[in-house]
């Protein structure tokens, strides 16, 4: 039975076949992010039987691609059937909470049935195997490493150890060696003998009746139907070819990762579809003396499976073509696409980015067809992969099988690909190659090359094989075949995709990659086997330099340690203050019971809400024809700005584009229908007519040219800058471009508005960071008081600053649409439409002049900056005060200038995002530093410290501040980091290594927290004391993830003294707390805390002369007490505010409350060839004063960390020259996977005094973002070792993110010579 609320999915055209929707009403547990199968939310473990075996397959699956018609006869366990807080939580649910690896929780059902199904199938995992598990799901908040913990406490051995092999604990090591100083540091932030221990054998059993299904002699055809597309299922093979005659268009469908997406999202429509998964006769393993046969039916998973088997059965030589397709299998999307997509759907849909294809061409396989005609075989060649018609399949014939050849002595088979993302990423270039030699020569007797991502189709370089056939494997050989396929492999200039010349870089550097293993390969063979035969004089080996450029990084399972201050021992062990305390909602988070705004059960009577939006960046509108969408069936009504009963256009912010429309992605009309599918369906066919208008403004340049600003500059400056310049040994120039950022929060932006019956109130559900906003925004809209809107927001799935003002526009929308249809409005933006209107964090163009000494001393600096705001105000103007504030970081320049200015472009309006402008704007003061160390012959290390603040000073803006904190972290970054000894290996390592490079940096980090005005720094808490002694708070604080509910519980708990078990925290709520300033700028729980604080303590103090009257009673006897002599058990508790202020004209005030400090390290290595780059390790130094929960500052440290180095490395918006933003997904939009982060990642807390917040802790929420950037320093590092041995000029400009394109494209060399250099269009 469909979920209701969710029959938006279901309903779509051709998604009717998708799980997801089918879900039953009541198992909200599955999440929906994506609907593409990239982000693994939805994952659930299929179980099928299988008669021939008799064995049970577990396997997990995305939901949101699965077609609930090929689940007959299957057994689903979706997170409900794991485990329940009602019934039983299982070990997996447990230790994933217990580890701290849920924080907004909306990953973590899909997180848990990807470690489940593991256990299912291997009880006792290895750690590769808990990575490998994890790799297609995506977490945007805790950077894995916890997750991946709590999967290792399965593993055989203690793996959660971080030494390996030496036979110690690595925890008691730690301790000891730091039980000599002040603070006693503790590293375990849970303890494993509190787990339940896991019994596999207590998992429910397969269901009986699907075993008989399954064994049933009788079977027969099965065929649903639905109102517009017919599913069926063959029988056996004679009926497949007999359905296949009759409905020669109908797709077959197996895994549905390719036809899935395309009737999805490419609006393809199948009125028939035929499914034969699951039909004996297209799965087995044939293998002969000569090769293999492995029927279409696999799953890409059981193809891996079956290929380790021949490999380990075969010798070395026949199996180089199986090595080359296990390789690609370890990356090809993940765990849960490689298990559904099958070796027959993956040869026939043929994407162009195919991993599997181009092997399987270099490596001769063929393809065996079937249909009611006879059996036939076709090769698996350049012409069937470039679909030339004459070899392609004809459309009654069905693959059974593919045939793949084994290889032979004197032939070599690679497998080659770069993608943004080392797992879970389509290839930007991939490459099958292989060579066959005359026997005992190295005389090319056949040469085959096939890429893939470099045109529509993988293509086949047959004219380059050609020619060199007969050729010798030399480098003269090898330099004509360069230039060869480069003739013949063309990428045209507006080539889809971008980037032409990264990848006609790629293409003769993955040849050349390839030249090099023939080489090294036949040398081997030749001293290994020759026997004397063969001189192997004449097959000389590679360089030994050139070695490491044949293997690509290999996936490590990440390990670390996290470090901080244990508690007081003389601590009340009531008092919950500084212990690792548990997320509240983990547990609730991992059983999928935590309630998300979209499981909320339907509302009577309520409407789905779909968008229409601006495909124009800047146009006149002339018509919006409404009439046919308002015919379709289901369609309640179009909503537009003349539905507007209020403003419209309120504070610059618009709702429903009105005669203009100012970006694309701007909402023009939303429409309302009883389901999101008709919904969707009719916002198709509203028609809008456009008339261009001028100027069309997209980039920063443009807007500089167009004198287009959001406000006026911001300026701070000391000194004298013009009069320094004068007297310094040099002055450097440069620019530096920061990218924006894409929150990609794994919940989408979704609001429940609910219109009342009286008095025009109106409810709100909705995920935000900024009640206040969304209440302010709404009444304008609707044109009535505050008073009658109330917000309500449980819990948000991860928000990073995108859910500050975003809501509060979308939920004007809903609210108007709410109250023009009198009906509740359920508004979820589809990943696509989120990532299209909400736009994020603002990119950046930074100029800067320095003026320094020789010795490193920075004596004058001219800072410029300006950011693409986009076209509303949004927040921008604070972002660039915020920028301006803080650009110094942690360098005192005694003669220093900054200004910046937001600019206005037609583009969607950028937004806050974690760090707020710090993240982009301290890369360009970390690029001049690197710059100027560069020019004077010191390590960028060196004038960072040369430079550094390090006694008490005044900032640019003239508050004073201790750098103590700074210092500490800097040096024990340095020290424990074991930097100087590390990057002399690192030097040794690059001098031995031609193609990979290794780098270091350390960046410091002065971060602020808190609100440059008091009253935004404002936050009231309501705390009831209930007569059972139980008490609830309330604040003005969201919940988004980051704990803030938890470290409030923590708080009254001490403050109340009594035990977290006697208080509940419900939701956040405008009724229960008004006004309530924005959860963000890393003070969530700094000025809630004070607020909670507060009204404990007053509520302490009314107890007082009960608690004296009967020292010895319980709290229960004293609550009871109290309220009998009519003590009000109920109080609010305020903080009135950090007094901060700002004076702009000056450029002078007390900005801030406080300052945070951090230091980290990171260790990276480059594939020069290719631009891809592995973190070996950071280590990171965050000063965290006391810690409330060790366990949440650690999470948000982590999480922001690997999010920072998302953003300064691979991911990357895409947007037209014309405005339109092209990266809408986890397809095109790369945020960090476990692959990513760093392989050894340890980060410890330092403390330190901060006695103005309370409990002298600090604010962490967003610190970690810029400690990212050591890793984009880390790769400028390592390129300028390549770039220094390539003979080129000191410095350069390296901006971010340093994506592959970016570093390959840097690292110059022969290839890159070969194809004009890339510039990347700034936006
Ligand atoms: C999130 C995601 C990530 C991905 N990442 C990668 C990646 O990194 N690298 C990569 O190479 N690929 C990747 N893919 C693509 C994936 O490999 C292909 O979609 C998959 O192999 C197709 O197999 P399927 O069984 O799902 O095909 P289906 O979608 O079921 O069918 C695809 C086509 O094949 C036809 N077909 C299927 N079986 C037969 C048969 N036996 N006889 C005749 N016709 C048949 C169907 O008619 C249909 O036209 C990714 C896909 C997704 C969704
Ligand atoms: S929602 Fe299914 S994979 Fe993202
Ligand atoms: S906890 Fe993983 S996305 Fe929020």
């Amino acid at each position: 039975k469909p979920h209701p609320e969710r029959s938006q999915k279901a309903e779509q055209p051709g998604s009717l076949f998708s799980l997801t929707p089918f879900l039953p009403v009541h198992l909200t547990g599955t999440k929906y992010s994506c609907g593409s199968g990239g982000c693994g939310a939805c994952t659930v473990m299929v179980s099928r039987y299988d008669p021939k075996t008799k064995k049970i397959h577990h396997y997990p699956v995305t939901a949101c691609l699965v077609p609930i018609c090929s689940l007959y006869g299957a057994a689903v366990t979706t997170v409900e059937g794991v485990g329940s807080i009602k019934t039983r939580i299982h070990p997996v649910q447990e230790r994933l909470a217990k580890c701290h690896g849920t924080q907004c929780g909306f990953c973590s059902p899909g997180m848990v049935m990807s470690i489940y199904t593991l256990l299912r199938n291997h009880p006792e995992p290895t750690p590769e195997q808990i990575t490998e598990a994890l790799g297609g799901n995506l977490c945007r908040c805790t950077g894995y490493r916890p997750i991946v913990e709590s999967g290792k406490t399965f593993c055989a051995e203690s793996a959660v150890c971080q030494m390996k092999g030496s036979g110690k604990c690595c925890m008691d090591q730690e301790e000891k060696s730091f039980t000599s100083r002040q603070e006693k540091m503790c590293t375990k932030l849970y303890n494993e003998d509190e787990f339940q221990p896991f019994d596999p054998s207590q998992e429910p059993i397969f269901p009986p009746e699907l075993i008989r299904m399954a064994e049933d002699p009788n079977k027969r055809r099965l065929t649903f139907r639905g109102k517009r597309t017919t599913w069926i299922t063959p029988v056996n093979l004679n009926d497949l070819l007999e359905l296949k005659t009759n409905f020669p268009e109908a797709p077959i469908i197996m895994g549905n990762t390719a036809v899935g997406p395309s009737i999805k999202f490419r609006d393809e429509f199948h009125p028939v579809f035929i499914s034969p998964l699951g039909l004996q006769e297209l799965y087995f393993v044939d293998s002969t003396d000569d090769g293999v046969t492995i029927g279409a039916g696999y799953s890409l998973a059981q193809l891996n499976d079956a290929l380790h088997f021949i490999v380990s059965e075969q010798p070395k030589e026949k199996t180089k073509t199986y090595h080359a397709l296990l390789k690609h299998l370890r990356t090809l999307a993940g765990a849960q696409i490689r298990n559904m997509a099958t070796l027959g759907g993956h040869v026939v849909s043929r994407p162009n980015f195919s991993d599997l294809n181009p092997i399987l061409a270099a490596g001769n396989a063929t393809i065996n067809l079937i249909s009611k005609e006879g059996k036939r075989q076709i090769p698996l060649d350049g012409r069937f992969l470039e679909k030339s018609p004459e070899a392609n399949l004809k459309s009654e014939e069905t693959v059974l099988s593919v045939y793949i050849p084994h290889s032979t002595r004197w032939h070599f088979v690679s497998g080659l690909r770069i993608a943004q993302r080392q797992e879970n990423a389509f290839a930007m270039v991939n490459a099958g190659m292989s060579v066959k030699f005359e026997d005992g020569t190295d005389t090319i007797k056949e040469l085959q090359m096939f890429y893939g991502s470099v045109g529509p189709t993988v293509v086949s370089a047959s004219k380059t094989c050609q020619q060199l056939t007969g050729r010798y494997w030399n480098d003269q050989m090898l330099s004509d075949a360069c230039q060869l396929v480069l003739d013949e492999i063309y990428i045209p200039p507006d080539a889809e995709g971008g980037m032409v010349e990264y990848r006609r870089t790629l293409i003769i550097s993955l040849l050349f990659k390839f030249y090099l293993k023939v080489r090294r390969g036949l040398n081997k063979m030749v001293r290994t086997t020759s026997l004397g035969l063969w001189d192997p004089h004449k097959f000389p080996d590679i360089p030994e330099r050139f070695v490491s450029a044949l293997e690509d990084f290999p996936i490590e399972t990440p390990q670390g340690i996290q470090m901080f201050q244990c508690v007081d021992p003389y601590q009340p062990p009531q008092d919950p203050v500084g212990h690792p305390v548990m997320h509240q909602s983990a547990i609730k988070h991992t059983t999928g019971e935590a309630v998300f705004v979209d499981d909320i059960p339907p509302i009577s009577q309520e409407l789905f809400l779909a968008v229409v939006t601006s495909t124009r960046a800047h146009a006149k509108i002339i018509l919006i024809d409404t009439s046919e969408a308002l015919a379709l069936p289901g369609v309640a009504d179009v909503i537009t700005a003349e539905d507007v009963p209020g403003d419209n256009n309120y504070q610059g912010e618009i709702f429903y584009a009105q005669n203009e429309v100012i970006c694309v992605g701007q909402i023009v009309c939303t429409v309302a229908a009883d389901t999101y599918a008709h919904a969707k369906e009719a916002a198709k066919k509203v028609r809008i007519v456009y008339e261009d208008l001028e100027p069309r403004i997209i980039t920063i340049e443009q807007a500089l040219e167009h004198n287009s600003f959001l406000s006026a500059e911001k300026k701070i400056e000391q000194g004298n800058v013009e009069q320094a310049f004068k007297h310094v040994d040099q002055i450097i120039e440069g620019e530096v471009h920061v990218e924006g950022q894409e929150h990609f929060y794994m919940e989408t932006q979704t609001i429940l508005a609910i219109p009342q019956e009286e008095d025009k109130e109106m409810v709100l559900h909705l995920g935000t960071q900024f009640q206040t906003h969304v209440q302010e925004y709404v009444a304008a809209a609707l044109n009535i008081p505050r008073n009658r809107i109330a917000c309500h927001t449980k819990r948000a799935g991860g928000a990073f600053g995108g859910k500050v003002s975003k809501p509060a526009l979308l939920g004007a929308v809903s609210a108007v649409a709410a109250n023009k249809t009198g009906r509740p409005i359920r508004f979820i933006l589809e990943r696509g439409d989120d990532m299209l209107i909400t736009a994020g964090r603002h990119p950046l163009l930074g100029k800067y002049k320095i003026g320094f000494m020789n010795n490193g001393v920075i004596k004058a600096a001219d800072i410029e900056y300006y950011i693409n705001g986009g076209c509303t105000p949004d927040e921008s103007e604070l972002v660039m005060e915020f920028i301006v504030l803080r650009c110094e970081n942690a360098y005192y320049i005694p003669n220093f200038r900054c200004r910046g200015r937001p600019c206005k472009t037609n583009l969607p309006s950028n937004t806050a995002f974690r760090g707020f402008g710090f993240p982009q704007g301290i890369v360009v003061s970390e690029a001049y530093i690197t710059a100027v160390a560069s020019q004077c012959n010191l390590t960028p290390e060196q004038v960072k410290e040369i430079n550094m603040y390090k006694r008490t000073s005044r900032t640019v803006h003239k508050q004073i501040f201790n750098p103590e904190p700074l210092r500490r972290c800097w040096k024990e970054c340095l020290e424990k980091s074991s930097f100087s000894a590390r990057k002399l290996a690192a030097e040794e390592f690059n001098k031995k290594n031609y193609w990979k490079k290794r780098g270091l940096a350390v960046v410091p980090m002065k971060f602020t927290v808190g609100m440059p005005t008091t009253f935004y720094n404002q936050a009231a808490a309501l705390v009831h004391i209930y007569l059972d002694g139980s008490v609830l708070v309330s604040h003005g604080g969201c919940e988004l993830g980051q704990g803030l509910h938890t470290k409030m519980i923590q708080v009254a708990s001490r403050e109340l003294n009594i035990p977290e078990s006697y208080i509940h925290l419900s939701e956040t709520n405008t009724t229960t707390v008004p006004n309530a300033t924005f959860t963000a700028g890393s003070m969530g729980a700094d000025i809630n805390g004070k607020a909670v604080q507060n009204a404990c303590q007053i509520l302490k103090a009314r107890l007082q002369p009960v608690i004296r009257k009967n020292p010895k009673g319980t709290w229960e006897e004293w609550i009871s007490e109290a309220y009998e002599e009519s003590i009000n058990l109920s109080t609010t508790g305020y903080f009135k505010g950090y007094q901060t202020n700002m004076d702009w004209k000056k450029g002078e005030g007390d900005a801030f409350p406080y300052f945070v400090y951090g230091a980290s390290c990171s260790e990276v290595e480059v594939d020069c060839l290719t631009g891809a780059h592995k973190l070996l390790r950071t280590d990171i130094f965050m000063d965290a004063a006391f810690s409330i929960n060790p366990a949440v500052d650690i999470g948000q440290i982590e999480g922001a960390f690997v999010q920072g180095m998302g953003f300064y490395t691979i991911e990357e918006l895409k947007y037209s020259p014309e405005g339109v933003l092209y990266s809408r997904g986890p397809d095109d939009y790369k945020i960090p996977t476990v692959t990513e982060i760093p392989e050894e990642f340890n980060v410890t807390l330092v403390r330190s005094q901060n006695p103005i917040a309370i409990y002298s802790s600090k604010g962490l929420g967003e610190a970690g973002m810029f400690l990212g950037s050591s890793v984009l320093f880390a790769i400028y590092d390592a390129v300028a070792a390549a770039r220094r041995e390539r003979g080129l000029t000191k410095t350069f400009t390296l901006s971010s993110p340093a994506t592959p394109e970016l570093i390959r494209m840097t690292c110059v060399d022969q290839f890159t010579d070969m194809v004009r250099v890339v510039r990347r269009a700034p936006y």
